[in-house]
């Protein structure tokens, strides 16, 4: 984010008519929209915030078919043949990212890298002998090695030539720049808070303005305007990200994710300066759960200072992933009965490749020329997809619903009588005041903020994120500023203000 800069965009202020709104601009938004446009299609792009500055912007940035551990999953999950697909369609998108970067002539930095599934521990190999089989099963070139180039020793790795890494917003911006030069709109700080899935579509805007369309692409990660409760099959973790120089003799040649729990992912990139930066995932937690952010990227750091002795952070940041609970990305109708309207989320961390599936595919769609087979696998309906995964589906609700105001109220402290007092500057917490949850936070000049606890989606108590100074929301990863603004759904509305002389 820091060296690109993202085009600005007018906010929607006029009713807009259009044949597609794509709403939401990150790399599923962007990629949809400008596939529509190539095929001939006049697109609109409503983005909340900014192009590409929401879970896009915070992407580690690699493109690749070899996601952890997929194909064994999918293999005993869906058959050897979903497991085909998916591989044919990620390594698809690959190749669609160098196409377009070439033919958008955009330097953004796309370095082709093998890509590694590795483990540490012995007990991880057999495992990984397992994924070796299934990816080549589906159709990737994997080997198992020893080697990685990661200077510490692995007990094993799956290793897939070929992919790539690269800067994802020069990639974007490319991509708007040219959509905008074919007669597409994209309209940023723009927040879609209805739909009418009629036909036309017709979509209302925070401040007023409508726009109406054939078709809608809902690409806003989880997915608002959820009728067909997507949301009880969605998972979300946030990862920790830490970056810095490392030197040259410790720069690993490759893209790296870890096999075992407790995941680490390590790749390079190119500095400003022609020397390169180390980026190290992990950490991962259910955005919402309390625990002390600091704390777990203590642990990031020294895992990683550990293992590159020259690394030193200079950046460090979060991203928020959401997963299917049966393992594929749902990309299709948003629900059955509404015709015209489409979207695409659960890449679980892979959206680069991801979110050009999903482009490629909503296209597809839209200009009915369907892929059928790619559309059969990523089709959120698809049959047997509830059912098969229940267990998955009632833990998850039975995680969400332990967070519902009603179950935790009475456990809150009283904010009359020493919560508040207590928060030093930096903290925040969760109290009762006048009967009601209160997520009050205390700023660095001493100053108290107080907003509703209560989450404007399907009213979960928010926790706070100490290290991001976020009120973050445990049933589906709703994002808010301790001002109460969202700043990530599926919540399309603000924690409601409330009064700190109550407290
Ligand atoms: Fe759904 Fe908060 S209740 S995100």
């Amino acid at each position: 984010m820091q060296s690109v800069d993202m085009p600005a965009c007018p906010s929607l202020t006029a009713p807009a008519e259009t044949d597609v709104v794509v709403v939401g601009a990150g790399i599923a938004g962007l990629s949809t929209a400008w596939e529509l446009s190539r095929a001939g299609l006049k697109v609109v792009v409503l983005e909340a915030g900014r192009i590409a500055a929401g879970v896009t912007g915070h992407t580690t940035g690699k493109v690749t078919a070899l996601h952890a551990s997929v194909y064994s999953r999918l293999r005993s999950r869906h058959g050897e043949g979903a497991a085909r697909l998916y591989a044919a369609s990620q390594s698809a998108a690959l190749k669609r990212i160098v196409e377009v970067a070439e033919e958008l002539a955009v330097d953004c930095e796309i370095e082709r890298r093998p890509a590694f599934t590795y483990g540490e521990d012995p007990s991880s190999v057999e495992a990984l002998h397992a994924e070796v089989t299934a990816a080549r099963d589906a159709g990737l070139d994997a080997a198992f090695v020893t080697d990685t180039g990661l200077p510490f020793p692995v007990a094993g790795a799956v290793r897939v030539e070929e992919q790539a890494q690269f800067h994802p917003l020069k990639y974007l911006r490319a991509l708007a720049d040219d959509l905008t030069a074919h007669g597409g709109r994209i309209y940023e700080n723009t927040r879609v808070t209805a739909l009418d899935a009629g036909e036309p579509c017709r979509l209302t805007t925070a401040s007023g303005a409508t726009a109406t369309a054939r078709h809608v692409v809902v690409a806003t990660h989880h997915p608002v305007f959820d009728h067909a409760l997507l949301s009880a099959r969605l998972t979300q973790h946030r990862d920790l990200v830490i970056a810095g120089p490392v030197p040259a003799d410790q720069d690993p040649q490759g893209m790296y994710i870890t096999s075992e729990s407790g995941k680490r992912s390590v790749r390079t990139a190119p500095a400003p300066d022609g020397t390169r930066l180390l980026i190290v995932t992990g950490e991962a937690f259910t955005p919402g759960d309390g625990e002390d952010t600091e704390v777990r990227y203590a642990r990031l750091r020294s895992w990683t200072e550990e293992r590159f002795p020259g690394f030193r952070t200079t950046h460090r940041w979060a991203a928020q992933d959401n997963s299917s609970t049966d393992t594929l990305p749902l990309i299709g109708r948003l629900r059955p009965g509404a015709e015209h309207v489409y979207t695409a989320t659960g890449f679980a961390g892979w959206g680069m490749t991801g979110g050009v599936v999903a482009g490629q595919l909503l296209t597809s769609l839209i200009t009915a020329t369907p892929h059928p087979a790619w559309a059969q696998l990523y089709d959120p309906h698809r049959p047997g997809a509830t059912l098969r995964t229940a267990p998955e589906i009632l833990k998850a609700q039975w995680d969400a619903g332990k967070h519902f105001v009603k179950d935790r109220l009475e456990t809150l402290g009283d904010g009359t009588n020493g919560p508040v007092a207590a928060l030093r500057p930096g903290e925040g917490t969760v109290v009762r005041a006048d009967g009601k949850p209160c997520a009050v936070h205390r700023d660095d000049q001493g100053a108290l903020h107080a907003v509703s606890a209560v989450c404007t989606h399907l009213g979960c108590l928010v926790a706070f994120n100490n290290a991001e100074r976020t009120w973050e929301c445990p049933c589906h990863g709703s994002r808010f500023a301790v001002d109460g603004e969202v700043l990530q759904g599926p919540a399309l509305h603000p924690l409601e203000q409330r009064d700190t002389s109550r407290l």
